[in-house]
Order: C-alpha cells, then structure tokens, then sequence
C-alpha cells in the first residue's frame, strides 16, 4: 500500500473517497468535517439532525458529493466518546474506514489524522495509529486456492493522509514510517502462524530466518541436531526425534559497539504440536500449526530493530521442531537431560513447549544478559484463565513484569501478570527426576504451572519474564483492525519494551 502525507487543503483533494469524523455526540461539526458539510450545503449536519449519524466509534456513512466537492465521496467514520478518544480508538476507526472503503470497491483514499485537530492525539502517534489500524485490517491471508475469487474485494492500494499545517506533515511523516515497519513486521507474523505446517517446516523458517539476517546485517548461527547435541539440548533433541523433519534452533544477534546491556528474546517455535505420544484430540488440532507464534514474533523484532534503534545489544534463540508421535519418539515417564543438567521426568509428551524452552534458556544464558523474555503459545489453560484478549505475564523481577505490562499498555496489547507462588512448585516434584514437566492428574493452574517449571531454568541475576500468548495468538473473528485468523500479538508491546529498556 502507498501511503505518504500530503500539504493541502481538504476543498482540493480529488479521490474516489475521502474521510473526514465525528465524535459522538457532537451537532455542530467544525474541523475538517465542518468545510466539508459546509461545501455540501449543510449534508452532514442535517444527516446529524436527523440522527442518520451519531459517531459512534467505527461506524461509516458514506455520501456521494455529486460534483460539490473534487473528491467522488465522503466517508464520515465515529470516533466515539471524545472523552475515550486515544491511539487504540483511532487504529478501531482507521481499520473501520478500510473495511467500508472495501465494501465499496474503493482502493485509493484521502484522509484526515483524526484528532488531531482536536488535539486529542499528538500528530506523529496519530499518523502511527491511522496506519497501523488500516494497514492491519488490510491483512488478507495467503491462500492456496487453484482458482482466484472474484468476489473477493480488493486490497486499498493508496492512503492519501492531508492536512494543512505543514508542521503536522512532518509529523505524519515520521508516525507513518514506524507504523509501516511495525504493521509490516504484524502481517509477516500472521503469514507465519497461518502459514500450514507442510509449507512452514522448521527448515523452511531456517530459510526465512537466515534471508532475513542476509537482509539486516544481523550474525546468524544455525544448530543443527549434531550441533545441538554436543551443547547438551536433549530435551530439545527428544523432541526433534518423534519428527522426520529436521529440526534446527537459530540464533541471532544485534550487536551495537558502546552497548553494554543485552537483552535475550526466546520464542518457541513448534512448527506443529500434535501432541506427540500424548497425542492431542483431533477437534482444532489444525490450530497447532500455529504453535511457532512465538518464533515468528521473535524472529520479526529482528527485523525492524533498524527502525527501532534499540539502546541495548539483543540476543535472540529460536527452537524450531515438530512435535509428533512416532516409533522414535519421546514418551511419558522418560526423563530427560536439559542443558543446565537438570533432569526432567515427561509426565505429558503435549507439554513440549516448556521442554524446547529450558534448553533455549540454558543455552542463551550461556551468555552474560540483563533481561530475558521468552514469547511462547504455551499453555491451553490461558484461554480459561484470560480469555482471547489477554496474554499472561510472569517473571522473576517484579519490576521487569510491570515495565512489560506498561509497554502492553503503550502498544494497546493487553497483558496480565500471574502469580508464580511458590507453594504450586510441589505440583512438578518427581521422584525421579529434579522435576515434572507438567501435573500427572489433578491439572489446576496449568498457565502458573507452566512458568514455575521455566523458572527452574533461569538464573535470579536476570530480569526475566515469560509471555504466554497460547490464548491470543489467534482469533478467528474479523475485529477492529483484527482480520481472522493469526493475530501476531506480541510485537508492538515488544517493541515498547525495548524502547524502555
Ligand atoms: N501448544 C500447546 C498450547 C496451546 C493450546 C496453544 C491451545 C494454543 C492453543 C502446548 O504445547 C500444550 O499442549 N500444552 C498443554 C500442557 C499440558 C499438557 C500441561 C495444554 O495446554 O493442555
Ligand atoms: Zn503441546
Ligand atoms: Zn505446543
């Protein structure tokens, strides 16, 4: 989509759709929308009068100008409360245009930054959100069809965003070049995690990982089996084992010169979870295929890091396996060998994730790090706990698990903080081993449970916290600026944090 900002008045844009707002509420428009109404002979406000348009946030009126204004027709998009108005109302709003602007078979517009005027945003977040909200809601998921769908409307192809203060243009600028790295880094995620798993093999993200790295200037190491056995990853080898596809962890790394903090990212990347001998039901068992969310997001930080200019140095490890029930594979009851010599006793082969995530752990602190967060679809329980728009949080450092929430908050991600109690570390105590994977009977706190067993594996000088985002990497509804399917949650807040860190 070409998007760029534009110096001139509303009256001289010529487009097949331009948009100007309403807030909720309100009877006499002024602003952008008021030379509009003006230039339509009082249409707006007589649309208002009689109660046609309320501006309730995301809701569109389109009207035809029949040669009034230059522009073929307005769109007036509600923008809710003006007392409610933020970034995340304005993404709703932007993502709401997009959706009518298709509806309409329209692919080029015109459009104010809403809020602007009323200063209710700052001009350069309020371009970020407008772009992100179009940009995320024009998502389209790739498909395999044989046939391409004619009834399927087309993409935007062109956002005209104008204003006249030429201060606010400079602004826009500035907003729509992050919003375009951060929206494209989202989709590229959602590409991943709605990607099958016979097309998305761990090789193939091996693939991608190391175009990217080519790309970025990024140092890029590949472990493979060979390699990763000697480093000691047996809970990972395990797993890798069940699967006829290779399996690989990769790394990679942000290296400024003067930088003296790391930060360490690690996200799973189970390119399918069936369960392996514990074999899951096959109700929405397709859904794991999308167990690599974490990986995907971790992998598409790296690639914006330019944009992002962070202060600190990053580290980042992705375990990517399949894990599969076969003659070879791993089975409850085994106990396992982790990089950090702890063993564990499998009581569920279906919780890998933890599994392929305390050997990332143990090998990632092999180097010297400040902070540490692992992304991960781990626990199934999260959805019970949280529901689909919440991601759960947990940590060793009460500090670091608020400074990620906050950039939750920055970047409209919800995220809630679990409690890792340590009376629940009895639920993982083995007999055999220095601990369980996961409960045998009995499963309660599975979500808790999950990040007291990564726990074990980090070390108390790091600020660690780990992300659970199995409720939230995918939801099936178009939303807001959400198209169905992957979400590719994550990212903004990650990139929050690394702006704090
Ligand atoms: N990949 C799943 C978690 C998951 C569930 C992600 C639903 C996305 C949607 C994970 O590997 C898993 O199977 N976890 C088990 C853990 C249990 C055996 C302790 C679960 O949640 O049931
Ligand atoms: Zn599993
Ligand atoms: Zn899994």
């Amino acid at each position: 989509m070409k998007i760029e900002a534009k110096k001139v008045s509303i009256l001289d844009v010529k487009m097949p759709l331009l948009v100007v707002n309403l807030f909720e509420g309100v009877k006499k428009v002024g602003g952008a929308t008021g030379v509009i109404d003006k230039a339509l002979g009082g249409l707006i406000t007589e649309l208002i009068n009689d109660s046609e348009i309320k501006g309730k946030l995301g809701k569109t009126t389109v009207i035809h100008t029949q040669n009034k204004i230059k522009s073929k027709r307005v769109l007036i998009v509600g923008l809710g409360k003006s007392s409610e108005f933020d970034e995340e109302a304005l993404r709703k709003a932007s993502a709401a245009v997009i959706r009518k602007a298709k509806e309409i078979g329209v692919t080029k517009l015109a459009t104010i930054v809403h809020g602007v005027g009323q200063r209710k945003v700052e001009p350069k977040e309020g371009a970020k959100a407008l772009v992100e909200g179009a940009l995320l809601r024009n998502y389209r998921i790739i498909n395999y069809k044989s046939k391409k769908d004619e009834d399927e409307p087309k993409g935007i192809e062109e956002i005209q965003i104008v204003d006249i203060d030429r201060r606010n243009i400079v602004q826009f600028k500035k907003g729509i070049v992050f919003a375009e790295s951060i929206s494209s880094a989202v989709n590229d995620i959602k590409n991943l995690v709605n990607m099958p798993s016979n097309e998305l093999t761990p090789k193939k993200f091996v693939d991608i990982a190391q175009k990217l790295a080519k790309e970025k200037k990024l140092k890029i190491e590949i472990f493979d089996i060979k390699k990763l056995k000697r480093m000691g990853a047996e809970a990972f080898i395990s797993i890798a084992q069940g699967s006829k596809m290779p399996a690989y962890m990769v790394k990679l790394s942000y290296n400024v010169s003067g930088r003296k903090k790391t930060l360490g990212l690690i996200g799973k990347g189970i390119t399918f979870d069936s369960g392996g001998i514990s074999i899951k039901p096959s109700k929405g068992m397709w859904e794991m295929k999308g167990d690599m969310a974490g990986a995907a997001t971790v992998l598409n930080i790296m690639k914006i890091l330019d944009e992002i200019k962070p202060k600190l140095n990053i580290e980042a490890l992705i375990p990517l396996t399949e894990n599969m029930p076969d003659g070879g594979s791993y089975k409850p009851g085994d106990v396992l060998k982790t990089v950090s010599g702890k063993t564990v006793e499998i009581m569920s082969t279906d919780a890998e994730g933890r599994l392929i995530l305390a050997d990332a752990l143990g090998l990632i602190q092999k180097e010297k790090l400040d902070y540490l967060v692992d992304v991960a679809t781990l626990t199934g329980a999260a959805k019970i706990a949280l529901g689909s728009k919440i991601s759960a949080v947990m940590g060793n450092k009460e500090d670091f698990v608020k400074k990620l929430i906050l950039a939750g908050k920055k970047a409209s991600e919800n995220i809630w903080q679990m409690p890792l109690l340590k009376d629940y570390r009895e639920l993982l105590k083995s007999k055999v081993a220095d601990i369980r994977n996961c409960q045998d009977t009995n499963k309660q706190a599975g979500t808790i449970v999950g990040g007291i067993f990564l726990k074990e594996f980090v070390s108390d000088e790091v600020n660690w916290a780990h992300l659970d985002i199995a409720a939230t990497a995918c939801f099936e509804k178009d939303k807001d600026y959400q198209v169905g399917g992957a979400t590719g949650v994550g990212l903004r807040t990650l990139v929050e944090l690394i702006g704090m860190l």
